[in-house]
């Protein structure tokens, strides 16, 4: 039996989470926030004093390292060696350091395999950077989301103040700090951020979420 998987991918504050999310809960399917488990690894090797950018000390950590994902009544849970870490994963740190952390092969190639036994076994919408080019490159249905920088950060700004993690940072530092992220994560050699030929192209600058979900909705091959 081939289940129905949907492959989001796009750049950070492009809206591919909220729309990923929205989509699943129409269609009463799973939803993987594949961002949140890059970023579970990074608070590991955070937590444990690692330095990123010494691989080797990460590659010693990585088979004691067990990241984890699961839904509970739409909302991903995200653990970390048992431990539920879906509200440590947002900060600026982790974000830096999950990108800088999905560098590494090894460690996208554990992680990809989780994912890929998900979607061999449900229905699911993954939203991420190389979903479309590498985790289910065989699924039709395949988005790049992406958004203006200047709107990115704006979202994000909104987002972290939301959570109560205000921050004393402008608009424009967001916004450079994002072109930042976009650079590491489409200039790695293994499985990068990258548009496929054949995904739907889906620019939110200007769209409201309801008008973005429906553009992506009526695209979906059943
Ligand atoms: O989607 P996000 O901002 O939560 O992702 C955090 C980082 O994780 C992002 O900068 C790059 C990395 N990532 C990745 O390399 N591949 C994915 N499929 C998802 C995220």
């Amino acid at each position: 039996m081939s289940y129905l998987n949907i492959a989001i991918d796009g750049p950070a504050g492009s809206g591919k989470s909220t729309i990923a999310k929205h989509i699943a809960n129409k269609m009463g399917i799973l939803y993987l926030d594949t961002g949140a488990m890059y970023r579970a690894m990074a608070l590991k090797m955070l937590r444990c004093g690692i330095d990123i950018a010494d691989t080797a000390a990460v590659l010693k950590e990585l088979p004691n390292t067990e990241v984890f994902a699961e839904n509970q009544n739409g909302t991903q849970i995200t653990y970390l060696d048992g431990e539920d870490v879906s509200s440590l994963i947002r900060t600026p740190e982790v974000s830096k350091g999950a990108s800088d952390i999905a560098v590494i092969p090894e460690v996208r190639i554990k992680l990809v395999a989780l994912q890929r036994n998900i979607a061999e076994k449900s229905d699911v919408v993954m939203d991420g950077r190389d979903i479309g080019s590498y985790v289910i490159p065989q699924t039709a249905n395949k988005f790049f989301v992406t958004a203006s920088p200047l709107e990115r950060a704006k979202r994000r700004l909104k987002e972290l103040n939301e959570k109560g993690l205000s921050l004393d940072k402008t608009l424009e530092q967001m916004r450079d700090e994002i072109v930042a992220r976009d650079k590491v994560d489409s200039s790695r050699s293994f499985a990068p951020l990258t548009q496929t030929e054949d995904a739907v192209f889906v620019d939110t600058t200007d769209m409201t979420i309801d008008e973005a979900v429906s553009y992506v909705m009526e695209r979906i091959k059943k």
